[in-house]
């Protein structure tokens, strides 16, 4: 039986996603600070049967040397931006079984507020909310918005990630026992305090004491997201994520990170089927070869050198246009993220500063490119989920409209349906969207945690 395809979009609230489109009309320039235009496409991906749309998010900006690049303001690079989480209810509000996944990082934020609003939204969605935990991307601006002063390494900042979404699933799964909640109005009683139960975390990066606010909603837990591939984030991604999100290049390095991240998990004790992995993925479609070839063009005519080079520092940390352009990439360090600078250098240690920038202005943060009529981009999608064992995946808007999304609806959806790749799910929370029941699978480690378990001594 031909595999299922989840299906979802990569968003970001801000006028482009990516490299600025927003000055194009085919863009979103004067919508996407507008709830309805929000609406409206939740609505649209919602009635054409999408599984989930995607929100990534920062508090930060791209720098250089810790000032803000004049093209970022000026040409609207991820800047400025809006606070996505908000939009949710009113998007669920209007859409019937469409998913929603928020970014939200686990530096600046504290894990109890996170908990509340994400199980908030489990509870104003039905059950359709997930969470993409990260340890945050424009970091150094992240720090200086929020003025912390503690500084932790990559990896340091992943071990904070693991006390953080620790204590967020003793309070999501372990502060109240599913028959807690009681509003037994003849006996006047709420809750049942003895049902209750307090969460104790002294770990080395976070401490919490006390009882969650909110009773149990429809998964407990939002779908854990995760996005980021170096070692130290797919060892993270294995012990925690529901759902990795990759930019895949080709499908022999997607089935590589697929298989990793696998093996990872079952070493956790979980089947590596349990963990899911979308990819990004860019889809110009059009009647004809031609015509989706032309659009291609036009829309990587609009791409400059420069943005390239101010968004590749904003995630990177690394200034490429203060190198000579026949450096090699990996003679510059990065303590910020290192899925990026992999991406090029795994492939070809030798590569050079000049090759990655002009790369990296069509391609940006972008998964795989897949361009075409309609049925070569099916037999695509189809031939790069087969190959790679990916799940699902996430289309990234071309010139920042919803029009890429239209044409995908119109000519690709139907051919994917007709193959039996977009049956339907298995029930209407995210999770079961995914494959799963409604609540955390039995093998997740957060059923070996416990509300006031020694944080550290569990080996999960
Ligand atoms: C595909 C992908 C998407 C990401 N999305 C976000 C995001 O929306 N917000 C954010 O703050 N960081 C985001 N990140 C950054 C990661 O959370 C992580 O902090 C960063 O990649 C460093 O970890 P790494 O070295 O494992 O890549 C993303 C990273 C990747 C690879």
């Amino acid at each position: 039986m031909a595999k299922r395809i989840a299906l979802g979009v990569f968003e970001m609230m801000n006028p482009s996603n990516g490299m600025p489109t927003w000055t194009d009309p085919r863009g979103r320039g004067d919508d996407w600070d507008r709830l309805e235009y929000w609406v409206d496409l939740a609505k649209m991906l919602d009635a054409a049967g999408f599984d989930f749309l995607f929100f990534a998010d920062t508090y930060g900006y791209a720098t250089l040397q810790g000032v803000m690049p004049e093209e970022v303001a000026a040409h609207g690079i991820q800047f400025p931006a809006l606070d996505p989480m908000l939009a949710i209810p009113a998007l669920a509000r209007e859409t019937a079984s469409l998913g929603f996944v928020v970014t939200s990082p686990t530096t600046v934020e504290r894990p109890y507020a996170t908990a509340r609003r994400f199980a908030s939204l489990d509870r104003f969605t039905d059950g359709r909310i997930g969470w993409n935990v990260v340890t945050g991307s424009s970091q150094a601006t992240t720090d200086e918005l929020f003025g912390v002063t503690a500084k932790l390494n990559h990896d340091e900042r992943y071990d904070a990630a693991d006390d953080f979404l620790d204590t967020c699933l003793r309070f999501w799964e372990h502060s109240w026992d599913d028959d807690a909640e009681v509003r037994d109005r003849s006996r006047g009683v709420y809750a049942d305090p003895a049902k209750l139960h307090r969460v104790e975390v002294d770990a080395p990066h976070q401490r919490a004491h006390g009882v969650f606010a909110v009773p149990p909603t429809p998964q407990r837990t939002p779908v854990l997201f995760q996005a980021g591939t170096s070692d130290r984030g797919r060892a993270y991604a294995a012990r925690n994520a529901e759902a990795v999100f990759i930019q895949g290049q080709s499908i022999v390095s997607a089935a590589a990170h697929v298989a990793d991240i696998r093996a990872q998990a079952e070493s956790h004790g979980r089947a590596g089927s349990e963990v899911k992995v979308v990819t990004g993925m860019t889809v110009t479609v059009a009647p004809t070869e031609a015509e989706a070839r032309a659009l291609r063009a036009e829309y990587e005519a609009l791409l400059g050198l420069d943005d390239a080079a101010v968004m590749f520092a904003g995630i990177t940390g690394i200034d490429l246009t203060g190198v000579d352009p026949d450096t090699r990439l990996t003679d510059l360090r990065t303590d910020l993220g290192q899925t990026l600078v992999d991406r090029y250098a795994k492939k070809d240690p030798d590569v050079r500063v000049r090759a990655v920038l002009d790369q990296f202005r069509t391609k940006a943060i972008r998964g795989f490119q897949v361009t075409g009529s309609p049925e070569q981009v099916a037999d695509e999608i189809e031939e790069i989920v087969d190959g790679s064992g990916i799940d699902g995946l996430m289309l990234e808007p071309t010139f920042g409209g919803p029009a890429a999304y239209r044409a995908f609806i119109d000519l690709v959806v139907p051919i994917l349906a007709e193959r039996g790749r977009l049956t339907a799910p298995a029930g209407p929370t995210l999770r079961e969207r995914f494959g799963g029941g409604a609540r955390l699978s039995p093998t997740h480690r957060a059923h070996r945690l416990s509300a006031s378990a020694a944080p550290n001594g569990e080996s999960a």
